[in-house]
């Protein structure tokens, strides 16, 4: 038979590529190589959060006298968190199977590699067979970035280096953890791990943590995570891994950190190896497959999202990408706009953000305010945040008063972030804003007293 459009990968770009093409009445094909749900849902974004829930947990019990709970011999018991942990993604990944068997998604669990065309359409081998699909929709994801530093493939090899894949299933706790990469995996890891025991030390080469994170957001998360008992190590490019060790230069001197085991979570890259695009002519740049702001590649027919195409590689891009692709096979008029996409990190406190930062709205010549207020002034925040030191900055374009970015930390940002974006995508201005009534108490408030703080 000749599949209406067969899926390549399994991730949230894939899987719900699958999912929307079945509920528009098309025959799919989902083919996956390892399993169902992807890297965010297996060993990424989903299991990293039910560590981070546990990690949460213990210091609410470990803080509690300030809440007036006392708890004796609190324990973080690691391996019960890892076993957590594979319940919470087999229930999800359950879900998803059964959600695309009544969609009635032919799933094939093998290695994909696209063969050519027919006369029908694209052909994909993949388990010993070969399917035909009209259109196809590659969606293959990323993979970590491996570097050429000097030791670091010996040390993935015997496990003494973990990628984000394995360092989710250790089973016990390293005493001295060191971290290459400052980023959001990195940071994430930290947070866990330092909770569960480590000595966890962060080796980051620019000069500030959380990669384009507002700078003030990336201090503030800074100090709290050294209160914690973090050490980072910024402006240090690692230079060698050995068994033991890591090695970085600091301001043009050779220094080394000891090691039990290393993280290495310096980026992600697009996953196009052994894809077989060259076969019907797939255009790559520097890996990434090029599309314009439908999906679409240059061949009319194929189309890519999610990490694949490299351009901003989160979950929620990877769903929406796909969404807009969807909807233009199925005949849709849809495209994608990446302005108002929020970007989350789940460390304690939470940091989320949207839109312009200072430094991209300065960039981009916008003649702009900013409002920044401590979230002290949310009464929930305060209720619940004994000592916090979280803040709001809201950035306000002058000319036509609407909101263009907005950035946070504090707990509940994550949860809070999306009610920003719409401000955001919507251009909503500073009146408009005004009028919206906000449930209180909460800890969302704080972007109602910042709106009412502009004085502008
Ligand atoms: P990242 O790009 O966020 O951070 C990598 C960091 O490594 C950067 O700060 C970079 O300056 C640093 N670095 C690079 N080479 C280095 C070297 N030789 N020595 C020291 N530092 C070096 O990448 P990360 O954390 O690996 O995450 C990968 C992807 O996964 C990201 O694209 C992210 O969007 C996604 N992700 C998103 C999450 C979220 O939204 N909460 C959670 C986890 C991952």
């Amino acid at each position: 038979m000749v599949y209406d459009l067969i899926v390549i990968g399994g991730g949230p770009a894939g899987y719900l590529a699958a999912e929307r093409a079945g509920e528009g009445g098309l025959s799919v094909l989902l083919i996956e190589k390892r399993f169902i749900g992807g890297v965010c849902l297996n060993e990424g974004c989903v299991p990293s959060k039910a560590l981070l829930y546990s990690a949460k947990l213990y210091h609410g019990a470990a803080d509690g006298a300030k809440y007036g709970i006392t708890v004796k011999d609190i324990k973080l018991d690691h391996k019960a968190v890892i076993e957590r942990k594979k319940k919470v993604v087999n229930t999800l990944v359950t879900g998803i199977k059964s959600k695309l068997r009544k969609l009635k998604v032919t799933v094939v669990m093998a290695e994909a590699k696209i063969t050519g065309r027919s006369s029908e359409g694209f052909t994909v081998a993949a388990g010993g067979e070969t399917y035909t699909g009209s259109k196809l929709l590659i969606a293959t994801g990323s993979v970590p970035v491996t570097p050429p530093i000097p030791g670091v493939k010996e040390g993935l090899a015997s496990g003494f280096v973990a990628t984000n894949r394995e360092i989710l299933d250790w089973e016990t706790v390293p005493e001295k953890l060191v971290i290459i990469g400052g980023g959001v995996i990195g940071l994430e890891m930290a947070s866990y791990y330092n909770t569960a025991g480590s000595k966890v030390t962060v080796v980051e080469m620019l000069d500030k943590i959380a990669g384009p994170t507002d700078r003030e957001i990336s201090e503030i998360l800074k100090a709290n995570y050294e209160k914690a008992g973090i050490v980072f190590k910024l402006g240090c490019k690692v230079t060698g891994v050995t068994d033991g060790k890591v090695l970085y230069e600091e301001a043009g001197k050779q220094c080394e950190v000891a090691a039990d085991k290393v993280l290495l979570s310096i980026g992600r890259r697009a996953f196009t190896e052994g894809l077989g695009l060259e076969t019907i002519g797939v255009e790559t740049e520097r890996g990434k497959i090029k599309t314009d702001d439908t999906g679409l590649t240059n061949i009319a027919g194929v189309y890519a999202t999610g990490d694949v195409n490299g351009v901003l590689m989160l979950a929620h891009t990877a769903y929406r990408e796909t969404e807009v692709a969807v909807n233009n096979i199925l005949g849709k008029k849809d495209h994608m706009r990446y302005n108002s996409i929020p970007s989350v990190i789940y460390t304690n406190p939470e940091v989320a953000c949207v839109g312009e930062n200072e430094e991209t709205a300065k960039a981009k010549g916008i003649d702009f305010d900013v409002v920044k207020l401590s979230m002290m002034y949310s009464g929930r925040y305060v209720a619940e945040n004994e000592g916090g030191d979280g803040i709001i900055k809201i950035l306000i374009n002058k000319k036509f008063k609407n909101v263009i970015g907005v950035h946070m930390i504090g707990n509940y940002s994550s949860e809070i972030i999306y009610g920003a974006a719409m401000m955001v995508e919507t251009e909503m201005r500073v009146d408009d804003i005004k009028q919206i009534v906000f449930p209180h108490p909460s800890v969302s408030e704080i972007i109602r007293e910042g709106i009412f703080e502009y004085k502008g």
